[in-house]
């Protein structure tokens, strides 16, 4: 007898981005902290922030915002993800709002968040 599960509620997610798997363990201080100084830090600090959210230290990163937890350790469902890959979800749009990162920039993200969202 085989037990056979139905996985007929997986849903399939409307991005187009293709996100490579990486192998590494990035951190925030070097690998992540450059790309968000880079594209987010303009909106996301000083005194009204998109959604309330700061990305200005990990602290505020892991814990800030009006939808907070925005990242969460190992969750690949994690708000910041799922704006970075072009959902619209609760918390907003696609982020940043203009025009998505590269898909290297989107990979170094997602497995930062997988490998346990290390500081
Ligand atoms: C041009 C300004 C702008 C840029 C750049 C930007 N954001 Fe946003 N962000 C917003 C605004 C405004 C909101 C509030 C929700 C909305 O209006 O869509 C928001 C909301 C968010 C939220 C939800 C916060 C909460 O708790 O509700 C997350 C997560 C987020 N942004 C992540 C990012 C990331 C990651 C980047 C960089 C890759 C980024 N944003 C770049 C303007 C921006």
């Amino acid at each position: 007898m085989v037990a056979c599960s139905s996985n007929a509620a997986v849903t399939t997610p409307q991005s187009t981005v293709v996100v490579e798997t990486l192998t590494t363990t990035p951190t925030y201080a070097t690998e992540v902290q450059p790309l968000f100084i880079q594209h987010c830090v303009s909106c996301h600090s000083g005194i009204a922030p998109g959604g309330g959210y700061r990305m200005e230290s990990y602290e505020q990163v892991m814990t800030s915002g009006a939808n907070t937890p925005n990242v969460v350790a190992g969750d690949l469902n994690s708000n910041l993800l799922r704006m970075l890959r072009g959902e619209t979800i609760s918390a907003g749009g696609q982020m940043p709002p203009d025009a998505l990162l590269s898909p290297q920039e989107i990979a170094i993200i997602v497995r930062w968040v997988e490998t346990g969202a290390q500081p």
